[in-house]
């Protein structure tokens, strides 16, 4: 039913104005709705004062991504790091003014991949007794996995997480970051402020990261880099670079990237980017940090040899890899609910890809 529903709404409709069809009422679940782009857009300082950061107790869940465990532990998402689509839209705007179509993007990505889309709630760590196994077990019989699950969106080549084969792809890691200070310390930019070679530069990261690949290629035997998670990871790398630099002077020190990366929080006297940023704005610096040493997508065989994936005719290569083939293809039978949702939530996916929305057609239960 999706199918049709997908094909004929990228035939017929707009994006940008088409309003899913209403749902049967079915208890329980809970409708998403993509939240207004706010006009509070500007340069400022972060956290106010409504948001101190609270350490995470035993309970709480934090995972992968440095900027959603930051935002959890000063309150801009729900301390446990149980969260919603709307709440992670919002809290990216807020804290770090990503612009509204790339965070609900990254959300709708995320809801799918590894959350309950019925029940609206996402782990921003591990599976959580909060998030229970989605109706008819329409992904497998376990719950969702939360975004520290390996494979879908969590993936290899991270910068300051292990490749899953090969240790800890959710917590940081001292030893990959101090391999990004060793680059830091060698291409950095000097500061009067900060000291020589702490400025982390789009230089620091086009070497840096492709030693992790390097490395990584060599010792992981299952590397996967299809072109989804590449265009992620350097994603990920001009997420660094942009997003966490303070806003007053552009400019990252190592000073502020290790408070987000190692401790996850907010350092004193920062202040958000000043004007949102967007996917456009994301894919352009990840691909000035990609072309200083170009990567390929691909994967290693059994030899270990990295095998180039053939390039994929679509619109979109990195749009079609991860919402097309990596998201479970038995969404399409979704009823009531969650199939409204799952197409809002395609819907948000396509959107900043500029691409017309295409139904989910991965594995199912992985
Ligand atoms: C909008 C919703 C977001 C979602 C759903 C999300 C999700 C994720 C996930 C699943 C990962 C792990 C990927 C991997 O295997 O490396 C990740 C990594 C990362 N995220 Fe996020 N993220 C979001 C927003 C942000 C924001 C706003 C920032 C920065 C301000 C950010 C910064 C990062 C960085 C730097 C990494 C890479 C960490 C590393 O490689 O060690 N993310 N994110």
């Amino acid at each position: 039913m999706l199918q049709m529903l997908l094909h004929s709404l990228s035939l017929l409709c707009s994006l940008t104005t088409t309003t899913p069809p209403q749902a049967p009422a079915d208890s329980g679940g809970v409708i998403i709705v993509i939240p207004p782009v706010s006009n509070d857009t500007g340069i400022k300082q972060i956290p106010d004062a409504a948001h101190p950061w609270v350490a995470p107790g035993p309970g709480d869940q934090r995972g992968p991504c440095p900027g959603l465990n930051t935002l959890a532990n000063h309150g801009y998402l729900p301390h446990n790091g149980i969260v919603s689509f709307e709440q992670i839209v919002t809290a990216v705007g807020e804290g770090f003014n990503m612009e509204h179509d790339l965070a609900s993007a990254l959300a709708g990505f995320a809801m799918l991949a590894r959350g309950n889309a019925y029940l609206d709630l996402v782990s921003i760590g591990g599976e959580s007794p909060l998030i229970p196994v989605l109706p008819d077990e329409i992904d497998g019989p376990n719950p969702p996995g939360g975004l520290a699950k390996h494979g879908r969106f969590e993936g290899d080549v991270s910068m300051t997480r292990q490749d899953a084969a090969i240790g800890d792809n959710v917590n940081f890691q001292d030893s990959l970051y101090d391999e990004l200070l060793l680059y830091t310390g060698q291409f950095g930019d000097d500061s009067p402020v900060t000291g020589n070679r702490s400025i982390v530069t789009t230089k620091v990261m086009q070497e840096f990261k492709y030693a992790r690949f390097l490395e990584d290629q060599v010792r992981n035997k299952v590397l996967e880099y299809h072109v989804g998670r590449l265009s992620l990871s350097y994603g990920e790398a001009a997420f660094v670079l942009n997003f966490f630099a303070n806003g007053t002077t552009g400019t990252l020190s190592q000073q502020t990237m290790g408070s987000f990366l190692r401790n996850q929080t907010f350092p004193d006297n920062w202040f958000r980017k000043s004007s949102p940023g967007n996917l456009t704005f994301i894919a352009s610096s990840a691909t000035e940090i990609l072309l200083a040493h170009p990567v390929a997508a691909g994967a290693n065989n059994a030899n270990g040899s990295y095998i180039l994936d053939a390039p994929l005719p679509v619109c979109s290569a990195p749009y079609y890899n991860l919402a097309v083939q990596n998201l479970p293809a038995s969404l399409n039978n979704a009823t009531g609910i969650l199939a409204r949702n799952v197409i809002t939530l395609v819907q948000a996916i396509a959107k900043p890809f500029g691409c017309p929305p295409v139904a989910p057609a991965g594995p199912v239960g992985v």
